[in-house]
C-alpha cells in the first residue's frame, strides 16, 4: 500500500540529519523550532488539518478519496476515528513517507472507556469519588493507547442545568465545584504521569465554552449568558482541567451572545491562551469553522478560516477550511505567518511530548493491544465504578437489599436481556471484538443467585411504542414470584450528541407496566436505565424501591446484582436536579432567592412559583440513599469571625446509625447573605465521602478560607466581601442536617 519513494534535496537531507543528531540534546521547544524551520507553508497548513477516517462517523461526513496522497504529502496532521494498531500503523507508515516524516496523531472519542466500558460520565459523577473517576480514565487511556490512540476527546466538562440536552450524559452535571474536581481527576487519569508514557493519551477538554447552556436544551443551539454566569458557573471546570495539565481543548458548536465559539478571540486567545497561560492546542469541534458561515458570522469559508485562526483555533476538525484557504490568506496578507506558526508549534510540541518523533509506532504494538484489551483487572475496575454510580432513590420497608435465599424472582422489562445497550452512548465497538464480555442485567443476576433461586423472565413491552401484547405474560410471570425486579428506561441512544428530547418522561408505556407490576401486590424493585434525569412521577410516588442505574457499562449486570443483594451498599448521590415536570427546566439547586421566594408551599400565590406544581424538585441535587442511615451532630467552628487571610476550621461528628456498613457523601454549602451582587441560596463548597462501619462515628473536618467565600463581582474581579455567611452541612442540597453562621471581617 505504501510503496512510495521520496526524493529529498541534499540541503534538506543534511538539515534533517543535523536535526536528528542534535535532537536529543535540545529542549522540546528547540526541537519544534528546528522542524518548523524546515517546513513549507503547505506543510505547516497540513499540520492543522484533522480528517475523519473510517470508524463510525461522529459528524457529517466529508467524502475525501484522496486521504492517502494528502497524508503522504504532509497535508494532514491528525486523523480521528481510526481504531486499532493495524490501521493506525498503516496510516503512520504513509505519514512516514512524507518529506519531513512528521507523525500523525490519532484522536478518538474515548468518553467512558475504550473496550472495557465504564458508566456514562454523568452516572460516574454520582460517585463523587475522585480516585475512582481518575482510575477509570487511566484504564481507558491504557486500553486506547494500546490500540493506537494518542488522544481522547474527553473530558466533557460542560455544566448543564437542562436534562432535555442529550449531552448531559457526557458531563458531570450541574455543579461547578464538583464539576471542576471531576474535570481535574479525569485529565489526570487520561494523561497519567507524563504524556511521554506509552499508556498516556492526551486529554481534550470540551466544549469551550458554555455549550451546556444551549437554549432550550436543543443541541448545537445558541447560548445567551451574562459574563458573570460564564465566569462563575461555566468556565471554572475548564480552568481546573487546564490546571491539571490538559494538553488540548475543543471549542464548542454554540455562539455565546452572538459570537460563535470557534471565532471567539476573547475566549481562545485572551482567556485560554492569555490569562490562563494554556500551552497546548485547540481543536475545533467537527466542521465548526465552516459553520461560521451558517451562523451568519462570516460570508464564506475564506473568511471563516481567517476568523478561526485569528481567534486561536489551531486544528481544523473536518471542515477543510484551513486546507483550502490558509495559503491564500497568507499570500493575501490577511493573516500573518506568525499566526500559522503559533498553531503549528503548539501541535508539533504535543507530538514531541507524546514521543512520536522518537517512535511514531510507539502505540502500534499488537501484542500490547491484545493484552490491554483482555485484562481482567479492567473489568474489576468497571464493576466497582458501576456499583458506585447506582443511585438508590427510594427503599420503602427496607425491601433492599434482597436476601440471597429468595425462592423466585421475576426479572421483567425491555432492558433485562439487552447487552450492548448497557454500554450507553459514546461506546466504542472494537473491530473484531464480540460482545460476550458485556454483562447483561439478566446474566448479572444469574451470576449472583445460587441454585435455590428460581429466575423468571418476561420482556413485557418495548422501551418505546404502545404495544401492550406482552403485558399478560409479564403479569403471569410476576404473580409466580416473591419479588419483581423491573428494568425500564431509555435506550442507550436516546441521549448523547444530537439526541436532545422535548419530552423526558419514561418513554412509551413502561410506566403502565410499572402499574401492572404493582397491582400484583408483590414487592417491586424498579431499575431505571437512562442517560439523563427523567420524569417518572407515577413510579416515584408508587413504586416502593427505585434504583437509578444510568448506563453502567460492560459490567452493568454484575454491578446491579451487587447492589440488589447488598454486596455493595449504594452510596451515589445525584449531580443533577430531577424535575417534577419538564416545564420546571432549567432547574438547579444553586439559584437566587428572588424578591419573592416560596417559603411555604401552601402559600405560593404572588411568589416565584408555578401555580400547578410544588416549587421543589422531585429529587434534589446531592440526593441518594444508602441501606444504612447517618447521623450528623456536634458541629463546631474554630471561630465565628475571620479576616480574609484567616481560616475557619469546621468539624462535626458523622455516625453510622444503621445496621450495615456504608459510605456517606457529606456536603458543605455556603450562602453569602448580603453582597453587592445577588448570590445563590446555597453553593457547594466542599464534600467528602467516607466509609463507616455500622455504629461507628468519625469526626469530619472542613476548612473555610477566603477562596470559598469569593465570587465574581460587578467588575468581574474574583473577591470576597465582608459580612455574614450561612454554613450548611447535609446529606443533600435539601437535606441539611447542621447549620451555623460566621462573619468575614475586614
Ligand atoms: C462532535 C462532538 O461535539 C464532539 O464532542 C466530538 O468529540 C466530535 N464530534 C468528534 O467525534
Amino acid at each position: 500500500m505504501h510503496n512510495f519513494r521520496w526524493k529529498i534535496s541534499g540541503v534538506l537531507l543534511s538539515s534533517l540529519l543535523l536535526f536528528t543528531a542534535t535532537a536529543q540534546k535540545k529542549t522540546i521547544d528547540q526541537k519544534v523550532d528546528s522542524v518548523l524551520s524546515l517546513m513549507t507553508v503547505e506543510e505547516k497548513i497540513g499540520q492543522l488539518n484533522q480528517f475523519n477516517d473510517n470508524w463510525r462517523a461522529t459528524g457529517p461526513v466529508t467524502v475525501d478519496n484522496d486521504k492517502f496522497n494528502q497524508i503522504k504529502n504532509g497535508q494532514v496532521g491528525s486523523l480521528l476515528n481510526t481504531l486499532g494498531t493495524e490501521r493506525t500503523r498503516s496510516w503512520q507508515n504513509v505519514a512516514m513517507q512524507s518529506r519531513l516524516k512528521i507523525p500523525l496523531i490519532f484522536g478518538q472519542d474515548v468518553i467512558h472507556g475504550y473496550k472495557t466500558t465504564f458508566p456514562i460520565p454523568l452516572g460516574e459523577a454520582c460517585s463523587w469519588d475522585m480516585d475512582a473517576i481518575e482510575l477509570t480514565a487511566r484504564v481507558a487511556a491504557t486500553e486506547a493507547s494500546a490500540s493506537g490512540i494518542h488522544w481522547t476527546f474527553a473530558p466533557m466538562v460542560d455544566i448543564s442545568r437542562d436534562p432535555r440536552w442529550g449531552r448531559v450524559m457526557e458531563g458531570s452535571g450541574e455543579d461547578t465545584y464538583l464539576g471542576s474536581k471531576i474535570a481535574y481527576a479525569r485529565v489526570k487519569g487520561f494523561q497519567g504521569k507524563s504524556l511521554g508514557d506509552t499508556n498516556s493519551v492526551m486529554a481534550c477538554v470540551k466544549h469551550f465554552a458554555a455549550y451546556g447552556a444551549a437554549i432550550g436544551g436543543r443541541d448545537y443551539n445558541s447560548v445567551d449568558m451574562s459574563d458573570r454566569t460564564l465566569w462563575e458557573v461555566y468556565l471554572p471546570p475548564f480552568k481546573a482541567a487546564v490546571d491539571a495539565g490538559a494538553a488540548t481543548l475543543m471549542n464548542a458548536f454554540n455562539d455565546i451572545n452572538g459570537v460563535p465559539s470557534t471565532g471567539n478571540k476573547v475566549l481562545l486567545r485572551d482567556i485560554l491562551k492569555g490569562k490562563w497561560g494554556f500551552k497546548g492546542f485547540v481543536v475545533t469541534d467537527w466542521g465548526t469553522i465552516g459553520e461560521l458561515v451558517d451562523h451568519g458570522y462570516v460570508a464564506n469559508d475564506y473568511q471563516a478560516a481567517q476568523t478561526a485562526i485569528t481567534a486561536g483555533a489551531d486544528m481544523d476538525m473536518e471542515s477543510r477550511c484551513y486546507k483550502n484557504n490558509l495559503a491564500k490568506l497568507i499570500s493575501d496578507n490577511k493573516i500573518s505567518i506568525n499566526l500559522l506558526d503559533d498553531a503549528v508549534k503548539r501541535i508539533l510540541k504535543k507530538k514531541f511530548e507524546l514521543g512520536l518523533f522518537d517512535n511514531p509506532y510507539k502505540y502500534c504494538n499488537p501484542l500490547r493491544e491484545t493484552n490491554a484489551l483482555n485484562n481482567n483487572n479492567h473489568a474489576k475496575v468497571a464493576r466497582e465504578a458501576a456499583t458506585k454510580s447506582i443511585v438508590l432513590l427510594k427503599n420503602e420497608k427496607n425491601i433492599l437489599p434482597l436476601s440471597k435465599n429468595i425462592k423466585t424472582i421475576a426479572f421483567i422489562g425491555p432492558l433485562v436481556k439487552e447487552v450492548k445497550q448497557n454500554k450507553g452512548f459514546w461506546d466504542i465497538d472494537i473491530p473484531g471484538a464480540d460482545s460476550s464480555f458485556i454483562v447483561s442485567q439478566w446474566n448479572g443476576l444469574q451470576n449472583k443467585v445460587g441454585n435455590n433461586t428460581n429466575l423468571l423472565y418476561a420482556k413485557g413491552c418495548e422501551v418505546d411504542g404502545d404495544n401492550k401484547d406482552g403485558f399478560a405474560e409479564a403479569i403471569a410471570i410476576a404473580k409466580q414470584a416473591d419479588v419483581i425486579i423491573l428494568s425500564i428506561g431509555e435506550k442507550r441512544d436516546m441521549s448523547g450528541e444530537a439526541h436532545s428530547r422535548s419530552n423526558i418522561n419514561i418513554p412509551g408505556i413502561q410506566e403502565d407496566l410499572v402499574k401492572e407490576m404493582l397491582a400484583t401486590g408483590k414487592p417491586v424493585v424498579v431499575l431505571i436505565n437512562a442517560g439523563r434525569p427523567l420524569v417518572f412521577n407515577f413510579t416515584a410516588d408508587n413504586a416502593p424501591v427505585i434504583l437509578y442505574t444510568w448506563w453502567l457499562g460492560s459490567e452493568a449486570g454484575n454491578a446491579i446484582a451487587d447492589v440488589l443483594f447488598g454486596d455493595y451498599n449504594p452510596s451515589a448521590k445525584i449531580t443533577m436536579t430531577f424535575p417534577r415536570v419538564v416545564g420546571q427546566i432549567p432547574f438547579y439547586y444553586n439559584h437566587f432567592n428572588t424578591g419573592r421566594p416560596v417559603v411555604n408551599e401552601e402559600d405560593h400565590v404572588y411568589k416565584s412559583s408555578y401555580r400547578d406544581i410544588p416549587s421543589t424538585p422531585k429529587y434534589p441535587f446531592g440526593y441518594g440513599l444508602s441501606y444504612t442511615t447517618f447521623g450528623y451532630s456536634n458541629l463546631q467552628l474554630s471561630k465565628k469571625k475571620m479576616a480574609k487571610k484567616e481560616k475557619i476550621e469546621v468539624s462535626f461528628t458523622l455516625t453510622n446509625t444503621g445496621n450495615l456498613d456504608g459510605e456517606e457523601i457529606v456536603q458543605l454549602y455556603l450562602r453569602d447573605k448580603v453582597s453587592s451582587l445577588v448570590r445563590p441560596i446555597k453553593e457547594l463548597k466542599d464534600f467528602t465521602k467516607l466509609m463507616l462501619k455500622a455504629g461507628e462515628s468519625k469526626t469530619i473536618k472542613f476548612v473555610i478560607d477566603n477562596e470559598k467565600l469569593s465570587f465574581y463581582n460587578q467588575q468581574l474581579i474574583w473577591d470576597s466581601e465582608p459580612g455574614e455567611f450561612d454554613l450548611m452541612i447535609g446529606a443533600s442540597s435539601e437535606d441539611i442536617r447542621l447549620t451555623d453562621k460566621f462573619e468575614l471581617v475586614n
